[in-house]
């Protein structure tokens, strides 16, 4: 299979044969994250820049390490030192960059769409590190990865993705993802935080957390968004934690196995509680681990023409 790519910006356009290779390639570099030398000379020569307008711990870090373990030159622009804050524009700011000669560049955006404009605009690589409540296709991969590691096949397997659906980006890149790769997804969380035109993606709505838990194979608890939100979504967080925070005594209804999921970071005590994001069903350690590897996968299948290599 030959396909050719220059840009992630987005699991919803991509073909479920793209997601495979990815995860295939990442399987193999997750052998090498796991040596005792990790560094392996595949990208040496090449140029990776982190502009990130949004913070980041997960993200940012992890496509540092897989760069720097393939050998690349890694550079991280953050924007409260840079010129953004003497006014320099996105476009501006990608094009010095370009004219670095970087050959990758990973955006963190507020505002959803704003990778796709760069790719437009200039010749490196785009990757999509989370745009707006649009889209962060390197978490859905990593969260299937981190799935197939736990199950062999995502076919039949129902997750509930639960809590603020309305300005997740990981909600969007997961209900494309999971569904792609056979599973069903079931959003779950209170009306306010339920985007109206999810009727248009292929998930199910569900409000009540109780009467849905136990259908569940995979719980995905998402972060409560406060940075985001202009306006009181729900009476109190308080009662926000009564109906969908995810403690013990909620999950003695859940399935035996169900694997519990949260991209990071979390609101301990709110959307999770501690001893459910630390117990025994969750993985949440396991999607950091393999963040590295997946977006090891991305930046070698970029640089070497998407499966041509
Ligand atoms: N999951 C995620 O995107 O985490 P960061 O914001 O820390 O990168």
């Amino acid at each position: 299979m030959v396909l050719k790519r220059r840009h992630l910006l987005g699991i919803q356009d991509l073909k479920v044969e793209e997601m495979e290779l990815i995860l295939y390639q990442a399987k193999a570099f997750k052998e090498i994250t796991q040596r005792r030398i990790k560094k392996v000379p595949t990208l040496r020569g090449q140029t990776v820049v982190n502009l990130f307008y949004e913070p980041s711990t997960r993200t940012r870090t992890s496509f540092e390490l897989a760069a720097k373990w393939l050998s690349a030159d890694v550079v991280n622009i953050s924007t409260s030192t840079s010129s953004v804050v003497k006014g320099e524009s996105l476009r501006d700011m990608a094009k010095t960059i370009e004219a670095m000669q970087a050959d990758t560049i990973i955006l963190r955006h507020g505002q959803s769409g704003a990778p796709h404009l760069l790719s437009n605009l200039v010749s490196s690589s785009i990757v999509n590190a989370g745009d707006g409540s649009h889209e962060h296709p390197t978490q859905s991969l990593l969260d299937i990865f981190t799935l197939l590691e736990h199950r062999p096949t995502l076919n039949g397997l129902v997750v509930g993705i639960v809590g603020d659906i309305l300005h997740s980006r990981v909600a969007r890149s997961n209900i494309w993802g999971l569904t792609k790769m056979g599973a069903k997804v079931v959003v779950v969380g209170p009306p306010t935080l339920i985007p109206v035109e999810i009727e248009r993606i292929p998930v199910e709505v569900a409000y009540d957390l109780d009467k849905t838990i136990e259908r569940f194979d995979v719980l995905m608890i998402l972060r409560i968004q406060l940075e985001r939100q202009q306006s009181n979504f729900f009476p109190s967080i308080n009662e926000y934690v009564k109906f969908y925070g995810l403690n013990n005594e909620r999950l003695k209804r859940a399935k035996e196995d169900v694997l519990i999921m949260h991209p990071g970071p979390i609101n301990r005590g709110i959307e999770i509680a501690p001893e459910v994001a630390d117990g025994p069903h969750s993985v949440i350690t396991d999607q950091v681990t393999n963040g590295i590897a997946v977006r090891m996968a991305v930046l070698y299948l970029l640089a070497t023409g998407w499966g041509e290599g």
